[in-house]
């Protein structure tokens, strides 16, 4: 145990990140899911004030030299955290946990998104073969800036069909180190760990890596880029969203051709090979309308829309038969073509949105508060590139962004289109490693003065206007040829 004393003695000497040793973890319990490109993993720490006023607690989200979480989140009994991320290497993020008393247990949750952590082995695979992916990480422990009484470590593969996996050294387990039960490794319990991150003058662990190689049978789908565009009209009561998307399936490369033949056949047989891609369902929101598919050929004629409903429009429209509760519509897209492993394909997807469903006014501020998803969500889907380009209505000004999570940069200019005068306000978000945990939404607000609500109308009369003025005049011009 340290003491106070001993700790304000040592703190003088300490270099670079210091955590003072005011907490321990008594238990750590971790449970990784692995899937195709995300790893999801929630741990639960209960955690020990080591006296009256023990400070912030220091929480690793990963080891030194280890994947760092495409998505994160804190929690202390079902509620969020929110953390201040320390500017450190491995990332930290330093919890504030209000009123603590010495040796009060506290449960905290942290649940993380890792993003391209498993690769295809083999690489190459033919059309009809199982497909295996080895995950791998370098932190077998979970990482810890304070000692760790009891530890346990459970890996969950999507299927029992484990080919392999690495081996734990027996330095802090009693009995067994790994056991399997299914898909399911628990690896220890580990018992009096020391923290595997801190200065050297603190004891640490030595980390190890882990590997597990295993069998998924959906297909590994990744997007490379994802370009959204949301664009605002006041005059049509409507936001536009669109996606351009680039879809590549990254599960082990098929090996010698693809035969039509035997995909008819498997379809036939309903037994499609799991790493071919042959439709996916979106998401949207409950009142979207109108959506629309196209690919680099022209129309895709394979897509089903069912639409969602809000308990107003299920009031508003009587025979809607659904609970009065949100239902999200749904859009089933089939590619032109079934998406074995390496291939690609870009199509573009869009739907409208009744403005009065995203778009509020704060009448105190004489301000607009609109609310755009940064993207559709697929379930164990990356998004290597996202942006959203959100296009505000002509003379819109004062505009601010607010968004759920870091972005890695916010662009603001002016985009022109037709019938614009002095053109139209945008930003551009993006971002890189997005997942489905990032299918929040992005506000944007800005002032919004009548004049521009009447700029596009009056734009329009004076074309209009100016049309008739020229037809009057051309019915004035006496086209008859004289007859000489
Ligand atoms: C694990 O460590 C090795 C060796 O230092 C490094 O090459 C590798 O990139 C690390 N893995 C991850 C996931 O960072
Ligand atoms: C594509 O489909 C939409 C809606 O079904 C239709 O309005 C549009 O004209 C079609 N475009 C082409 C190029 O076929
Ligand atoms: C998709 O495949 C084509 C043809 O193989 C290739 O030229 C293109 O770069 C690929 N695109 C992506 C996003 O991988
Ligand atoms: C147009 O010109 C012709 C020949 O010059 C004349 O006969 C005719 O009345 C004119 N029509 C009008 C509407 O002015």
């Amino acid at each position: 145990m340290w003491s106070a004393l001993a700790l304000t003695t040592l703190l003088p000497l300490a270099i670079a990140i210091n955590v003072p040793q005011t907490y321990i973890n008594t238990a750590i319990a971790r449970t990784i899911e692995l899937g195709g490109l995300t790893t999801q993993i929630t741990t639960q720490y209960n955690i020990k004030p080591l006296d009256n006023s023990p400070g912030e607690y220091h929480l690793a989200l990963a080891g030194e030299n280890d994947f760092e979480p495409a998505w994160w989140e804190v929690s202390l009994g079902g509620k969020k955290l929110e953390g201040r991320l320390l500017d450190e290497s491995p990332p930290t993020v330093a919890i504030q946990l209000g009123k603590t008393k010495k040796d009060e247990v506290i449960t905290l949750s942290l649940t993380q998104v890792l993003a391209h952590t498993s690769t295809p082995l083999p690489a190459e695979i033919e059309q009809r073969d199982s497909q295996y992916l080895v995950w791998n990480t370098n932190s077998t422990y979970v990482d810890s800036w304070y000692p760790t009484d009891v530890e346990r470590v459970k890996i969950r593969a999507p299927h029992p069909s484990i080919l392999s996996y690495s081996s734990v050294p027996e330095t802090y387990t009693r009995d067994n180190t790994i056991t399997k039960s299914g898909g399911t490794l628990t690896l220890g319990p580990f018992h009096s760990l020391p923290p595997t991150l801190g200065t050297s003058q603190n004891k640490i662990a030595e980390q190890k890596p882990f590997s597990v190689h295993y069998e998924t049978k959906d297909p590994v789908i990744g997007i490379r880029n994802l370009q959204r565009s949301a664009e605002v009209s006041h005059w049509g009561a409507n936001l536009n969203i669109q996606d351009y998307i680039e879809l590549v399936n990254e599960g082990p490369k098929l090996k010698g051709h693809f035969s039509r033949l035997a995909h008819q056949q498997s379809k036939f047989h309903a037994s499609v090979p799991a790493q071919i891609l042959t439709g996916f369902t979106l998401k949207l929101p409950p009142t979207a309308h109108s959506p629309y598919y196209y690919d680099y050929i022209g129309n895709v004629s394979t897509s089903h829309f069912r639409q969602g409903s809000t308990p107003a429009t299920v009031q508003k429209n009587k025979k809607v038969r659904t609970s009065p509760r949100i239902v999200e519509g749904t859009l089933e897209l089939k590619p032109r073509y079934p998406i074995l492993g390496g291939w690609n394909y870009s199509f573009t997807v869009g739907y409208d949105i009744p403005l009065g469903d995203v778009l509020k006014t704060d009448n105190e501020k004489n301000r607009k508060v609109l609310a755009v998803p940064f993207l559709t969500g697929l379930k164990d889907v990356v998004v290597d590139n996202a942006e959203l380009k959100v296009i505000l209505p002509e003379g819109a000004s004062d505009v601010q962004v607010y968004t759920p999570f870091a972005v890695d940069s916010i662009e603001h200019s002016i985009h022109k289109t037709y019938l614009d005068t002095t053109g139209r306000y945008a930003i551009t978000l993006k971002k890189t490693q997005s997942t489905e945990n990032h299918a929040q939404n992005v506000y944007v607000t800005y002032h919004y003065p009548l004049s521009a609500q009447l700029q596009k109308p009056l734009t329009i009369a004076s074309l209009v206007g100016s049309l008739f003025l020229l037809g009057m005049g051309l019915r004035r011009v006496n086209y008859s040829i004289e007859k000489k």
